[in-house]
């Protein structure tokens, strides 16, 4: 069984120019828990000033019911953010941190050190308050300002959000410009001493490698990989970061090599056309796209 982590609702509405409102997120949302998702990224308690996007999370998770065995899941970045997250009664966050500094200080607007400093007090009264946390390392292999990044920087980050109690590392080729030789490089070294339960892997496909990095990934051991319907997506404080790995083009290719990942395509792509048509544009899933055709060619075939 290969864990999906959905981000679309949150790393892929985070850079679109439209304006999503909280019915339509909400929509969304649900629809992808109806296609099997467990685990999904419903928003981002950040400064709404930096990401606008965002700015409604609160009411986004508000109006999300409660599924068994159903995760939403929201990024904070401090402890403001989580003073948010525990308002609303979200059961699970996310904080985020980098492996180049360059990015962090755009990112976050702090060093890789003091976000990790400012980290350790928010996870710690998180765990207290019954949530559980994961943790994001981005520019794991690449970093738009620096370029290539080392693998000893990326071991001791991820390392530090595991010694503070995060459950999990989601490690980001965030500016999706990594190749299968990168994953072996980085994510092999990171495996000398982190077990693979406690690493996913986070692609974008700006240079169409994802689905190729995540086979790199399943060959080392990884079973979590992150991904976003329709390939929503992209960061916007990482120039040329285009839209994640699509989820229908991740489950095509897992089931396809033998994987249960619980996920219905055709309901995924259901979920997907909600954010089609409030965004009013078509979203670059190749698996989308050919089940969008293969709809269009049988409505045209009915008498
Ligand atoms: P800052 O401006 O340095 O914050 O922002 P500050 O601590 O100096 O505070 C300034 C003001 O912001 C204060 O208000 C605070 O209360 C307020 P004032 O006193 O001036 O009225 N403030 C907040 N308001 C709401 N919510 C908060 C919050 N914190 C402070 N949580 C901050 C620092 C981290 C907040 C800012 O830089 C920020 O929000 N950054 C978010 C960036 C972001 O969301 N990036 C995208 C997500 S990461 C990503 O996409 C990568 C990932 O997908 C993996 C990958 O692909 O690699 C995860
Ligand atoms: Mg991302």
């Amino acid at each position: 069984m290969i864990r999906l982590v959905e981000v679309g609702p949150r790393d892929g509405l985070q850079n679109e120019a439209t304006t999503v409102g909280v019915e339509q997120k909400v929509a969304f949302i649900n629809a992808l828990a109806a296609a099997g998702e467990r685990d999904i990224e419903v928003g981002a308690f950040v400064h709404p000033k930096w990401v606008p996007q965002m700015a409604g999370s609160e009411d986004v998770i508000k109006a999300l019911p409660t599924l068994d065995g159903v995760r939403w899941s929201a990024l904070v970045p401090n402890l403001k953010g989580l003073e948010r997250a525990l308002a609303c009664g979200i059961r699970r966050i996310a904080v985020f941190t980098a492996a180049s500094e360059t990015f962090n200080q755009k990112n976050i607007n702090m060093s890789i050190q003091a976000s990790l400093d400012g980290y350790r007090p928010v996870v710690h009264q998180a765990l207290q308050a019954g949530l559980s946390v994961r943790g994001y390392v981005s520019t794991v292999f690449v970093c738009p300002y620096e370029g290539d990044v080392k693998k000893e920087r990326v071991l001791e980050v991820t390392q530090a959000l595991l010694d503070m109690g995060v459950d999990e590392v989601s490690l980001g080729d965030t500016i999706g410009a990594a190749a299968p030789n990168d994953i072996e490089n980085t994510v092999g070294y990171l495996l000398e001493t982190v077990p693979p339960q406690r690493l996913a892997l986070h692609c974008h496909d700006t240079y169409g490698t994802a689905l190729a990095n995540v086979v790199a990934g399943l060959n080392l051991g990884i079973r979590t990989f992150d991904a976003s319907a329709g390939g929503l997506g992209g960061c916007p404080y990482a120039p040329g970061a285009s839209g994640n790995l699509a989820t229908e083009d991740l489950v095509y290719l897992l089931t396809r090599m033998g994987f249960d990942t619980g996920i219905d395509l055709d309901r995924l792509a259901q979920a997907s056309g909600v954010m089609e048509a409030a965004l009013g544009r078509q979203l670059p899933s190749r698996q989308l796209q050919r089940l969008r055709q293969l709809s269009r060619s049988s409505c045209a075939g009915s008498p």
